[in-house]
């Protein structure tokens, strides 16, 4: 069973219960259906907490409901140890603890192929092998109707056959905790709609996870209302360091508690002062722009402690230390973009802009190359994209954003993606290719040409591990 756990709060009673699954969790005395608003989760880099707005985390909400016709609960992919993510660890658990029969394994979206042979335990040990490895779902989408381009290849490790028409691309579950911060649903923003609220777009994302993923009619108004509301009450974060101790101690911010106060609105601290017009946007007032984006470890800049010390100095890292930012598509890569030309005092914080949760605070895809065929692993396909127009051959390992509008110039984009629990679940980018923190922070290094010292990698490990 999974990991060791306890309430932050309160006299509760530690007992077994399942938490949509097969967690072990908290539980207050005397009180069915419910746990205590606040669980923790041992990790290797210490405790990830999670709360909820709503008091207390409600069993019978359908979020943990069978919605549909193969077994699984949004809770089969969203784990609260897992800071509401999924890790490789916990599903070769469960792999193992099933013989490979437990509902995440299912040849809709779990297994390589959609055709997969399930037969035997080792055929789907085979066939599982990408959520096995690394924790990844297969998305399958068509190439849009009208799309600039056409797919006319496919080097497919797994040989599934499928048609050019479509792209099996294999992605990392999204967290569903510290939601009100999203400014895109989905790696690719697929689940957002031009000029619409973000909890309409969760209520359409909760519809088509129930068709897709678990194979099931679409939800009651009422249902995915409970869902939703669910979603957007859930915060997650590490609480707790192994090293530096309780992440709340000696004035810092860190932990689950502050999130829930944190102020945010569509734009916010976005450099660029991009303000689309949708419900939640930013009014033009409130934007202010601000570099320095997290501020929950300043505290600690002179503490007493060594571990103390290098989270507040990799929080300042990320914040201000210069790189120059260039050739990414989306922000500077092409003739469209909003900026021109290299942006030499570039930071993390540019595109992780949403203060002290890290995400893009605009949707905005970015192309930064995690899809790049010069960083293809044996594990992952490869297509080939023609552009319609002009004949021009890219390959990629995911069309990203252009499997959605159909434009050429979105292959390879993903969004910014909230930097919250990172601890809690591993690996990191949309198709896993970051097994940890430190793998992050070797990608950007080289990819932007940093040149960040031992001691800066040191620190800015240190802080992610702490978010
Ligand atoms: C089989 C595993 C699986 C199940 C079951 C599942 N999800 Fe997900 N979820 C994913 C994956 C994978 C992604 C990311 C896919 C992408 O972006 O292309 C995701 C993304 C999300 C996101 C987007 C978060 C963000 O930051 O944009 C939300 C919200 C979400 N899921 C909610 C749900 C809900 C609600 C249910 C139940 C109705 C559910 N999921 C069931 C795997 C799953
Ligand atoms: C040019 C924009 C940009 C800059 C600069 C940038 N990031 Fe990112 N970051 C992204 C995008 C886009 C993704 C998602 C990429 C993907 O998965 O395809 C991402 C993903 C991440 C992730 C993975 C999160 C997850 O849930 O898997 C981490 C961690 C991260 N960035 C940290 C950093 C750090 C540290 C820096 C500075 C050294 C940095 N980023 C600079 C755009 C940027």
């Amino acid at each position: 069973m999974t990991p060791a756990t306890r309430c932050i709060f309160g006299a509760a009673v530690v007992t077994i219960v399942t938490l949509g699954g097969t967690i072990v969790t908290a539980r207050r005395a005397g009180t069915r259906d419910t746990l205590p608003a606040a669980l923790t989760f041992s990790n290797a880099a210490g405790v990830a907490g999670t709360l909820t707005e709503g008091g207390s985390f409600d069993e019978s909400n359908p979020f943990f409901a069978e919605l549909g016709t193969n077994g699984r609960t949004c809770g089969t992919c969203h784990r609260p140890a897992q800071a509401w993510s999924i890790t490789p660890g916990e599903i070769a658990a469960r792999f193992d603890r099933s013989a490979g029969l437990d509902p995440i394994f299912r040849t809709n979206d779990g297994s390589n192929c959609e055709k997969a042979d399930v037969s035997t335990l080792e055929s789907r040990r085979r066939s599982f092998s990408a959520l096995l490895g690394k924790g990844l779902i297969r998305v399958a989408l068509d190439v849009p109707s009208g799309a600039e381009f056409e797919i006319i290849g496919v080097d497919d490790p797994y040989r599934c056959g499928s048609r050019l028409t479509s792209a099996s691309m294999y992605r990392r579950p999204l967290p569903t905790a510290n939601l009100s911060f999203l400014s895109a649903v989905m790696w690719d923003g697929r689940a957002s709609r031009p000029g619409h609220a973000i909890k309409d777009d969760l209520i359409a994302q909760a519809i088509d996870a129930t068709e897709q993923h678990a194979k099931g009619e679409p939800p009651s108004r009422p249902q995915l209302r409970q869902i939703v509301d669910f979603e957007l009450g859930l915060v997650a974060a590490q609480v707790q360091d192994r090293a530096a101790g309780s992440l709340t101690a000696a004035g810092a911010r860190g932990g689950t508690s502050t999130i829930a106060r944190q102020p945010f609105c569509i734009g916010i601290n976005d450099p660029l002062g991009m303000r689309p017009a949708m419900p939640g946007a930013c009014l033009a007032t409130s934007i202010k722009l601000d570099p320095v984006v997290f501020t929950l470890f300043r505290a600690w800049l002179d503490a007493a402690s060594p571990e103390r010390q290098a989270i507040a100095r990799g929080e300042v890292v990320f914040n201000t230390r210069h790189f120059v930012i260039d050739n990414v598509p989306g922000l500077n890569g092409g003739p469209q973009d909003p900026v021109s030309g290299p942006i030499t005092t570039g930071t993390c914080t540019v595109c992780h802009d949403t203060p002290n949760a890290g995400n893009h605070s605009v949707a905005m895809a970015l192309n930064i190359g995690i899809a790049d065929p010069s960083r293809r692993t044996p594990d992952m396909p490869l297509y080939t994209l023609r552009n319609n127009a002009t004949g021009e051959v890219v390959q990629t390992m995911d069309p990203g954003r252009a499997m959605v509008t159909g434009r050429w110039r979105d292959i390879g984009k993903f969004k910014g993606p909230i930097l919250r629990g990172l601890a809690a679940r591993p690996p990191y980018f949309h198709d896993g290719s970051g097994t940890t923190l430190a793998d992050v922070i070797a990608f950007y290094d080289k990819r932007f040409r940093i040149q960040l010292t031992d001691r800066e990698k040191a620190d800015l490990l240190a802080f992610l591990s702490a978010l």
